[in-house]
């Protein structure tokens, strides 16, 4: 893998390769930081830079790949398009070109996915996706590790995603095929995700994996081992927020609708989560919820792909 801009840019076996490594990176982490030993394992970035571009705003990105860097020994260099101006200062194929000469991965978080491609076309050193408009690979690492966590693997397991047909759910598809998962985006009228994208989660998909969307809520969910949903109105879809509030009425993800789930499912958001919106404070908040595991997974799980990347020979980091 050279690239990740897409979840479909890894194989099943990189998928498996990557969360195997996230587990044992996370069972090392808690065993040092429990022993009062460090969790920094330098040898595995060993001196490496990383930049970090965000042309939108984050919280957990950037606090996850800028904390994972550090304990992986390298050095994290984040920037904000207030400095770069992708695009405007300066052409994206240029800002790529330029910073892979100081560093050995550009992480990127921005609007137009094609910035990822053109960025990937000229640069050497890997991309990675840390969201864009069409997709947001990074989360959904996070959230496998989060379902085998809770369920001991993915295959054959049911997730259930509801609301918009986004870069989440895109990424979710994708990802959710290439685990052996049953992934349904559940979704209102015109807001349901790229028919290319489904196709090509179906050629994807392992196990007996099968990828569906419909406008149907209860059907949608019903015996669903994982229950998802994300913001209506993303980051720079602010201007339809209220539009989208009326589109997605009854596509909220409430207690009553949980019932329809199967009685073990669990529920995930990738954060940030609006409340009584998307989702009652009653299900984020109550006990079927893993929302701060899967976040904290993102730190985990990005380690992992960035040893993958730059280190796929080494196990350091990883448990015995
Ligand atoms: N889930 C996620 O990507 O969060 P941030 O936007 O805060 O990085
Ligand atoms: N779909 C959301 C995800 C935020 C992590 C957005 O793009 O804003």
């Amino acid at each position: 893998m050279q690239d990740f801009l897409s979840m479909a840019d890894a194989t099943p076996d990189d998928v498996t390769t990557i969360l195997d490594r996230a587990d044992a990176m996370k069972a090392a982490r808690d065993d040092a930081l429990a022993a009062g030993r460090s969790p920094v394992t330098p040898e595995v970035l060993d001196g490496r830079s990383v930049a970090l571009v965000f042309e939108k705003p984050s919280l957990r990105t950037r606090a996850s790949f800028e904390v994972g860097v550090h304990e992986l020994g390298g050095k994290a260099l984040p920037m904000w398009n207030t400095e770069i101006n992708l695009g405007g200062r300066e052409d994206v194929a240029d800002v790529a070109a330029v910073l892979e000469r100081y560093v050995q991965a550009i992480v990127i978080r921005t609007f137009a996915h094609d910035n990822l491609v053109r960025m990937a076309e000229v640069a050497d050193a890997p991309i990675v996706n840390s969201l864009s408009d069409h997709e947001h690979p990074c989360q959904v690492l996070a959230d496998l590790q989060t379902v085998r966590e809770e369920f001991g693997e993915t295959t054959g397991r049911t997730l259930a995603y509801v609301g918009d047909g986004n870069n989440v759910a895109h990424s979710l598809v994708l990802g959710g095929a290439l685990a052996g998962m049953d992934v349904r985006i559940v979704h209102p009228d015109g807001y349901g995700p790229d028919q290319e994208v489904m196709a090509r989660a179906a050629d994807l998909a392992v196990d007996g994996a099968t990828v569906a969307a419909t406008t149907d809520v209860r059907d949608g969910i019903a015996g669903a081992d994982v229950v998802y949903t994300d913001v209506w109105a993303s980051m720079g879809q602010e201007d339809e927020a209220a539009a989208r509030r009326a589109a997605f009425d009854g596509f909220r993800v409430t207690t009553d609708l949980m019932v329809s789930a199967s009685e073990h499912a669990i529920f995930l958001h990738c954060l940030p989560a609006h409340r009584g919106e998307e989702v009652d404070a009653d299900v984020i908040d109550g006990p079927t919820s893993r929302v701060f595991d899967q976040a904290e997974n993102r730190l985990h799980a990005q380690k992992a792909l960035l040893a993958h990347l730059l280190a796929p020979h080494t196990t350091a980091g990883s448990a015995p």
